[in-house]
């Protein structure tokens, strides 16, 4: 993380006076594989990275919130009695996560707060998870002496999106910012919950993340679209997700089903075995596969299920093109980064590639960011 505890606590005094609070932090994540499988109770593969959200937070003793964000320079008071709350999205990460916290019984009480973030916006790494987060684990911690369980917590953030945002997104976000462990991948199973730590040390491998830097907004985007199609599918079949569908199940109600709907489901299934086959070569050390099990993910994504663009659709050829090992969109989609997974001796004349061809092609530079897995969310001091 390039923040320090120090820019968040000059601020925070500069903005809301007197005496120093509690310092947290919460990551943003990438995903190795399994995208589009949240809300379908299938697996994803995330880790938690080193860009994060720092958050100072000092109890006010009022039932007011006082916050301030630095990177928008915007201030904000809020009560969390009341019932529509702020309108800046910033700002309603933080009213969201309050009031679900309450609901579940926590006695929040009122704070000043100042906060700051260098997870890149809209890149699809979780910027609003990690705020989310990092909300979360520090009420939990300053009310409710840590009371309240880390799923549930990610659960807040999950909640949060849903009733205060109005985007219906999965878990994976908000587990990875909070469960992250330096170092480690995570595989869920979102159906039951189950998780488990995988350490990442591919020899001779880096991941690498470049960002088209194509606005990526899934406030208003068709993910809800993406996420309904599902649901109608699983719907068709008379099962709860297209985790419990296969390929003969999916051809059995292709008639009953719009083409558009089948071709997400076809995706959605194709991605659970992807998942699985990614896990097995990772056991076996064998990142030849991981990586072509990558592009696949990234040609349902953008053929099937649509959640592609032209500029990374162009990252991904010149990956192919450069013989990088694996290379895919990373997230909701609609523009941010791709994921790729390149050979060590490679990396430079990838990168420098990938950057001039882009730059130009579309007249602006992407952004290259080094993947390194960092902890999830944490108090600092
Ligand atoms: C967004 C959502 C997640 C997940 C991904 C796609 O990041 O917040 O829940 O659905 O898109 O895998």
């Amino acid at each position: 993380m390039k923040l320090t505890i120090d820019d968040v606590r000059s601020r925070f005094i500069k903005h809301l006076g007197g005496e120093p609070g509690s310092v947290y932090a919460s990551p943003g994540r990438i995903n190795l594989i399994g995208e589009h499988t949240d809300y379908n109770g299938g697996f994803v593969f995330p880790g938690a990275v080193q860009q994060g959200i720092i958050a100072e937070i000092r109890p006010n003793g009022t039932r007011n919130v006082r916050a301030y964000s630095i990177d928008m320079k915007d201030y904000v008071e809020f009560s969390l009695d009341d019932e529509k709350g702020p309108n800046a999205t910033h700002f309603r990460f933080i009213y969201g996560v309050a009031r679900e916290m309450m609901k579940l019984g926590v006695p929040v009480e009122g704070f000043d707060t100042a906060f700051a973030g260098d997870v890149p916006n809209g890149a699809g790494m979780s910027s609003s998870a990690a705020l989310e987060s990092c909300y979360a684990f520090a009420i939990n911690d300053l009310f409710y002496d840590n009371k309240i369980e880390k799923m549930e917590l990610a659960r807040v953030g999950q909640r949060t999106e849903h009733n205060y945002i109005g985007v219906n997104c999965g878990i994976m976000d908000q587990f990875a910012s909070i469960h992250g462990k330096a170092g480690n991948l995570m595989r869920l199973d979102c159906r039951s919950g189950e998780f488990k730590y995988y350490p990442w040390n591919p020899k001779g491998y880096k991941l690498v993340l470049i960002n088209s830097c194509v606005k990526h907004e899934l406030k208003g985007s068709p993910y809800n679209d993406r996420r309904r199609s599902c649901e109608n599918v699983a719907k068709a079949l008379g099962i709860e997700t297209l985790r419990d569908a296969d390929w003969d199940m999916l051809e059995s109600v292709k008639d009953k089903i719009s083409e558009e709907d089948y071709k997400r489901a076809k995706y959605v299934i194709g991605e659970y075995y992807r998942v699985l086959a990614v896990c097995d070569a990772l056991e076996a050390g064998d990142y030849e596969t991981v990586g072509e099990k990558m592009y696949e993910t990234h040609a349902g994504l953008s053929k099937d299920y649509e959640v592609s663009c032209e500029e990374l659709d162009f990252l991904n050829d010149i990956a192919r093109d450069c013989g990088v090992t694996g290379s895919r969109i990373m997230g909701g989609g609609f523009g941010g980064c791709t994921i790729n997974l390149v050979k060590t001796e490679l990396y430079d004349t990838f990168v420098r590639r990938a950057v001039s061809l882009f730059k130009e092609k579309y007249g602006k530079s992407p952004v290259v960011i080094d993947v390194v897995i960092g902890d999830g969310s944490r108090k600092l001091c």
